[in-house]
């Protein structure tokens, strides 16, 4: 498949002489949420970093919109229009929620105020919360203001890597409906997730990785019709 938002065309990439990734192969068309699911080490992570140049694939292409991206520098991938919302959050623990905001749109070179006041339209709590520094953010809230980082810079995809992980149920909840929202608001989504009800409510497509490799693609429905899939690369 080659046409979508953001393609990957057989992409391998190493760690030292590790072979990681060993011919992964997806897209994303403009609009969808996809996401991916696999278990820990089955190089979901790795997908994303590579996406983002800061693991450099060795063979195999990365287009968007059409354009070979592959080995660009990290900020200008960044500024091209994708974000990236990382496993770890990274938030800047002795700025203020303000001040990490304004971050996501120095990153990219433009913008302003208006568009911090734009996501906290789907944060309120963060409005809340404006002048606390970061590091006193509960575990949902410094979630909530990555994910709002990376929609300040208005991307045209978003790459969101385990967002669910350590929250509260009523928290997981929450943050599915506020990434359904973004998303029908127009954001594309690559979603990482290991939760499988988040992922399947979330995706119009799912991809199942593991080792390296996409076991499994289709839609939700698919995937639940499989038990197979689902069992020997998601251990349910
Ligand atoms: N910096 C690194 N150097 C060497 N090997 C690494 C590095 N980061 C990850 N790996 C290895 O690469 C493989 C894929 O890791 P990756 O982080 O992409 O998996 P993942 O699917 O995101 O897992 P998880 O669900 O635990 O986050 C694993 O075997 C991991 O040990
Ligand atoms: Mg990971």
């Amino acid at each position: 498949m080659t046409d979508g938002l953001l393609v990957l065309d057989d992409v391998h990439t190493y760690y030292g002489e590790a072979h990681i990734l060993q011919g992964i192969s997806l897209a994303v068309r403009q609009g969808e949420v996809v996401t991916i699911i696999g278990r820990n080490g089955a190089g979901k992570t790795t997908t994303l970093r590579s996406i983002m140049g800061i693991a450099r694939p060795r063979r195999g292409r990365i287009l968007l919109r059409g354009q070979d991206v592959t080995g660009f520098p990290t900020h200008r991938i960044a500024r091209s229009g994708i974000a990236w919302v990382p496993e770890e959050r990274r938030i800047l623990p002795n700025l203020t929620v303000l001040d990490n905001l304004r971050l996501g749109w120095l990153a990219t070179n433009g913008g302003g105020d208006d568009r911090v006041e734009e996501v906290f339209e789907y944060f309120p709590r963060l409005r809340e919360r404006i002048a606390q520094r970061g590091r006193h953010l509960s575990g949902g809230e410094q979630q909530m203001l990555a994910i709002a980082r990376a929609l300040v810079a208005r991307p045209s995809i978003m790459l969101v890597d385990e967002p669910t992980e350590g929250l509260a149920p009523m928290l997981v909840q929450s943050l599915t409906e506020i990434l359904a929202v973004i998303n029908r608001r127009g954001t594309t989504v690559l979603l990482v997730e290991q939760a499988l009800e988040v992922a399947l409510a979330l995706a119009h497509r799912v991809y199942v990785m593991d080792q390296g490799r996409v076991q499994f693609e289709g839609t939700p429905d698919d995937l639940r019709r499989d038990p197979g899939i689902q069992q020997r690369f998601l251990g349910v």
